[in-house]
């Protein structure tokens, strides 16, 4: 760690290939006993040169976005048959474009998006698989703003309504009704809410199919989450065996293909975003780091007041310790990345690693402030490979007149 610091500068997000392909592996096996697709979340980390590793893993993609599906297929042309788009606005040129790849589902989220895809489909003479994104109306436990599964939430179909539209759907030539989707939300910890969710998923499939529908495709969506506070490496083909049973068991014996949309559970402990001390200050009692990674680079600690662990890079630094806020260099109390850790003493210069932040990290990063967004490095064994290099003030300003 510290030679890639002193090598591409700080902040820096540093990823292991290792485990990543190792979780994609353990998630994957977790599903073997159904017919399964795993489509990663690109959302959760769409560096292309992740995406290229998870290509290469032979996995799907789940996109939100034309920028997204373009991403994927500038990794790999042929994964598009193993795209599925969600998301509660697509855009008839976002449509279009994903028709042109023949991708595999369109997860359909509203009875107007429902039209405008039947409408862009007919245009191009194509037509298009498509699920209803479900709302099972189940409460998943988790941060409010990432939480989706409830009527009060812009996500997906009230269940109930599902059948009418279905109804509709198949009228409608360019439209191939074949899959039932739902997704509840993310940093969910406890199986529970899955297998709430995929029994109101099989209960409509049933319904569905005595409507005379053919229903291959259940998505299961994504969310299983990671444990950010453990203190000890956690068992992760234990915690997706559990998982993949929580969903797959209300699904049994209905025969389908399960899709599945992880994100966070596969690269969110591959990454940490490298830092170094800039400052250290003190205010009355409090004791703060001030850091050059802010949140403008890791946005979670400031949106969600979410947790990630903090350590220092050089191990059994110092035996003296003291609480710390570690906080950025932005212009917003807002601005930190942890809140009264219990750090080792280290001096102005030295490197923290905030960990877990593989997953929606330089996802969200910004140029809030007018920073540049760090670099990106991927770690495979010996090999290092800088996937995105540090973006530089011109790069900032080159869209401004
Ligand atoms: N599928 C759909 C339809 C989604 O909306 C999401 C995440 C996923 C899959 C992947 O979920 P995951 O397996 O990663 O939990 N920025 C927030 C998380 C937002 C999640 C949005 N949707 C955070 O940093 O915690």
């Amino acid at each position: 760690m510290p030679r890639l610091a002193k090598r591409f500068g700080t902040p820096l997000y540093v990823y292991s290939a290792s485990t990543i392909v190792s979780r994609l592996r353990a998630f994957d096996d977790a599903f073997r006993k159904i017919p399964h697709t795993i489509c990663y979340s690109v959302k959760a980390n769409s560096t292309l040169g992740i995406l290229r590793l998870v290509a290469a893993t032979k996995s799907g993609f789940d996109v939100v976005s034309g920028g997204e599906l373009e991403r994927v297929l500038r990794v790999d042309r042929r994964a598009a048959k193993k795209i599925v788009f969600s998301g509660v606005g697509k855009t008839r040129d976002e449509l279009k474009a994903a028709l042109h790849e023949n991708i595999l589902l369109f997860n359909v989220e509203s009875e107007s998006e429902l039209w405008t895809l039947a409408e862009c489909a007919a245009s191009l003479k194509k037509t298009a698989n498509m699920a209803l994104r479900v709302n099972p109306d189940v409460a998943a436990e988790t941060h409010p703003y990432i939480s989706t599964g409830l009527h009060k939430h812009k996500f997906g179909i009230p269940i109930a309504e599902a059948r009418a539209l279905y109804a509709r759907a198949s009228g409608i030539r360019h439209l191939n009704v074949s899959g039932v989707s739902a997704h509840i939300g993310s940093q969910i910890t406890e199986v529970g809410p899955f297998a709430a969710a995929m029994e109101r998923v099989a209960d409509l499939v049933r319904l569905l199919r005595a409507d005379g529908h053919t229903i291959n495709y259940v998505d299961a969506g994504g969310g299983l989450g990671i444990p950010y506070t453990r203190v000890a490496p956690t068992d992760f083909s234990r915690y997706a065996a559990e998982y993949a049973k929580a969903v797959t068991n209300p699904l049994r014996g209905l025969g389908i293909h399960l899709l599945l949309e992880p994100g966070r559970a596969i690269v969110g402990p591959a990454g940490a975003l490298l830092t170094s001390l800039v400052y250290r200050k003190k205010n009355d009692s409090k004791t703060f780091l001030v850091v050059d990674a802010a949140m403008n680079d890791l946005i979670r600690p400031a949106l969600y007041n979410a947790y990630h662990g903090i350590v220092p890079v050089i191990p059994a630094y110092s035996v003296r310790r003291e609480i710390v806020d570690v906080v950025g260099q932005v212009c917003e109390t807002g601005d930190f990345l942890g809140r009264d850790h219990d750090l080792p003493v280290i001096a102005e210069g030295d490197l923290l690693a905030v960990l877990d932040a593989g997953a929606y990290g330089m996802s969200l990063a910004s140029n809030y402030n007018s920073r540049p967004r760090p670099a990106e490095v991927l770690v495979d064994g010996k090999s290092v490979k800088l996937i995105r290099r540090r973006e530089s003030t011109s790069d900032m300003l080159r869209f401004e007149s």
